[in-house]
């Protein structure tokens, strides 16, 4: 495994190998690694010869409020985990080599972009479209690995690929949870125990809709309050961003289950914040 941080060098690399007829794998991350981000690295698989990953918390992502600086960090560890899943190239771009003195010029995301996450967290998504696009540019690769768990992010980098004819595909990799269902997350480090145990009533939340649309319920007010109950129950929130059902993929929230849409959650355990998702199907095909 090669460990790079210039991105010229990082380019010239992928170019050398694309010349050659080798098929690029990329999956970016901010680090912490954990066994969501190495199931988006396993993915890569046999249709790739490389798999690039890229490891930089980046700073135009947080708000001046948020976890930038106790984001945890831990770059050994982070390197010899990509080794064990075969990473061929680990991209460790310095600040200033992607945000250069004078650097002003960001990607906007347009509505999608300030539903949600986005309403909750100004600017965030911008900060991501801004550095996955610097990514793909300095990587080039033939497909872009992202993961379920942060699903707006993904539609976003979805819309922006269709939007700047960005070149290559996108792989969105499925939700990898701990065995109680919380999904992982580098966050949850932030938790402790008592916290951890309340955060499993989130993905049981999700689980409980899940099972009302089963039972045949549809209409969207009753899903979420099945699952807002639950999640009282057993995670007794700190305070409940959003909880909706919206379609997957404008994210516009939906009034009736009539076809296959995404329960969407976010909700604060002490100052942490915890993301999750589930498909929902009508009748019970979940
Ligand atoms: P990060 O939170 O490190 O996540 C990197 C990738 O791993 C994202 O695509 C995310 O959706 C995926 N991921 C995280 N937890 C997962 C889980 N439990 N199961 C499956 N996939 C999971 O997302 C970011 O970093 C940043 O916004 C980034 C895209 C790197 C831009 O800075």
């Amino acid at each position: 495994m090669r460990v790079v941080t210039d991105p010229a060098a990082m380019r010239a690399l992928s170019r050398r190998a694309r010349d050659r007829g080798e098929r690029i794998a990329f999956v970016p991350t901010m680090g912490a690694l954990h066994d969501g981000h190495l199931a988006l690295m396993r993915r890569a698989g046999t249709r790739h010869d490389r798999l690039a990953v890229s490891v930089f918390v980046n700073p135009l992502q947080f708000g001046p409020r948020e976890d930038y600086r106790r984001y945890p960090r831990d770059a050994r560890r982070d390197a010899a985990l990509c080794r064990s899943v075969g990473c061929d190239w680990l991209f460790l771009p310095r600040a200033r080599s992607l945000y250069p003195a004078g650097f002003s010029t960001t990607v906007s995301p347009g509505p999608l972009g300030a539903r949600w996450e986005g309403a909750v967290r100004p600017g965030h998504f911008a900060g991501v479209l801004t550095v996955v696009l610097k990514l793909l540019h300095v990587v080039e690769p033939d497909t872009l690995i992202l993961g379920q768990k942060d699903a707006q992010q993904a539609a976003l980098v979805r819309a922006m690929m269709r939007d700047l004819d960005l070149p290559g595909r996108l792989d969105v990799a499925p939700i990898v949870r701990e065995p109680d269902g919380v999904a992982m997350s580098s966050r949850n480090a932030y938790l402790d125990a008592g916290q951890r145990a309340r955060a499993a009533g989130l993905p049981r939340a999700l689980r409980a809709a899940a099972a009302a649309a089963r039972s045949g319920e549809r209409v969207a007010a009753r899903l979420t309050a099945a699952a807002r109950g639950t999640l009282r129950r057993e995670s007794r929130p700190d305070g409940v961003d959003y909880l909706a059902l919206v379609d997957p993929k404008t994210f516009a929230p939906v009034r009736r289950l009539d076809r296959r849409s995404l329960l969407i959650a976010a909700i604060r355990i002490g100052r942490t914040r915890l993301i999750d998702n589930r498909f929902l199907n009508p009748g019970g095909r979940a």
